[in-house]
């Protein structure tokens, strides 16, 4: 029962001080609403602006790849340096224990193997993501294949009107197919293109005049890592593509395909959120694995 007889007047109204109404701390992202920026705020550090998401979706396409073997025994380990898990719905409840409790990405589109290349994918029910717990679903944009550009654009077209009603946010992936280029010019259009259909996070490649790719795209931009590199390569890579503006990496086969996956992440979390330069982060990945992380 409410209580009747005590019902006190209000007395401090802060007459004086104006209700704060500054924006949100992702770029093009001041505007969405509350729970999508909720989601955005576990994947990116409001601290730091930036992100370390862990990729290891990429058995639905690659299948038991190097690294990835035992998804409990590579990923679980290391999943308490990542900012934000990315995997497949299967692998997820099959591996990843939910006391973890860390944001997850959800590679939300199927339909594509390495034997076939780039396919007709679909997108999965959003019920699923959202039972999941999804902090943001992952789909593919093959701009400049012929055969699947309209359907993956219309499937991005569908994620987005599936996760706004959910509150759930978008990262559109750049697909490279083997005949695509990949330079400046094509990851712009292909991360404008992921954006203007309503991607709130873009998942790119670093390329030489990197800049103009994160300058011309309205949102945020993660880097996947690509094919391993050495170590100081990959910190390298992580380094330069934040310092010419992007958010953050989305980084899968330099992380646990490293001999030393729990020190590698570390070290790239140096680059993202500390400043460390890729010398820096070499000399803690190296000390990480000389002390036998
Ligand atoms: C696979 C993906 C991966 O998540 C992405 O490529 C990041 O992983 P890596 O750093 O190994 O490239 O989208 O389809």
């Amino acid at each position: 029962m409410a209580d009747l007889d005590d019902i006190r007047d209000g007395k401090d109204f802060g007459l004086d001080k104006p209700v704060q109404t500054e924006g949100y701390f992702l770029k093009g992202c001041s505007h969405l609403d509350w729970g999508t920026k909720d989601r955005l705020s576990r994947i990116f550090r409001p601290d730091t602006g930036r992100t370390v998401m862990l990729a290891f979706d990429h058995g639905f396409i690659m299948g038991p790849t190097s690294g990835l073997e035992r998804v409990d025994l590579n990923i679980v380990p290391i999943a308490q340096y990542a900012d934000c898990l990315m995997g497949c719905r299967g692998m997820i409840r099959a591996a990843i224990p939910p006391t973890l409790n860390k944001p997850i990405c959800l590679r939300a589109d199927a339909g594509s193997s390495i034997l076939t290349e780039l396919n007709h994918n679909v997108v999965i029910d959003i019920d699923d993501a959202v039972r999941l717990n999804a902090s943001a679903i992952a789909v593919m944009v093959a701009v400049g294949d012929p055969a699947t550009e309209a359907g993956t654009i219309a499937n991005l077209y569908h994620a987005v009107d599936i996760g706004q009603k959910s509150g759930v946010p978008v990262l559109g992936v750049t697909a490279v197919g083997k005949d695509m280029a990949r330079d400046a010019t094509y990851f712009s259009l292909a991360s404008r293109i992921c954006a203007e259909n309503g991607a709130n996070v873009v998942k790119t490649y670093f390329c030489e005049g990197f800049e103009k790719v994160t300058a011309s795209c309205p949102v945020p931009i993660v880097i996947a890592g690509g094919k391993k590199l050495p170590e100081l390569e990959a910190l390298e890579l992580a380094w330069k593509a934040i310092d010419q503006g992007a958010a953050g990496v989305d980084m899968g086969r330099n992380v646990f395909q490293s001999d030393h996956p729990a020190a590698m992440i570390q070290a790239v979390s140096g680059v993202v959120h500390d400043g460390l330069t890729p010398e820096q982060a070499l000399e803690l990945f190296d000390t990480l694995k000389a002390d036998g992380v």
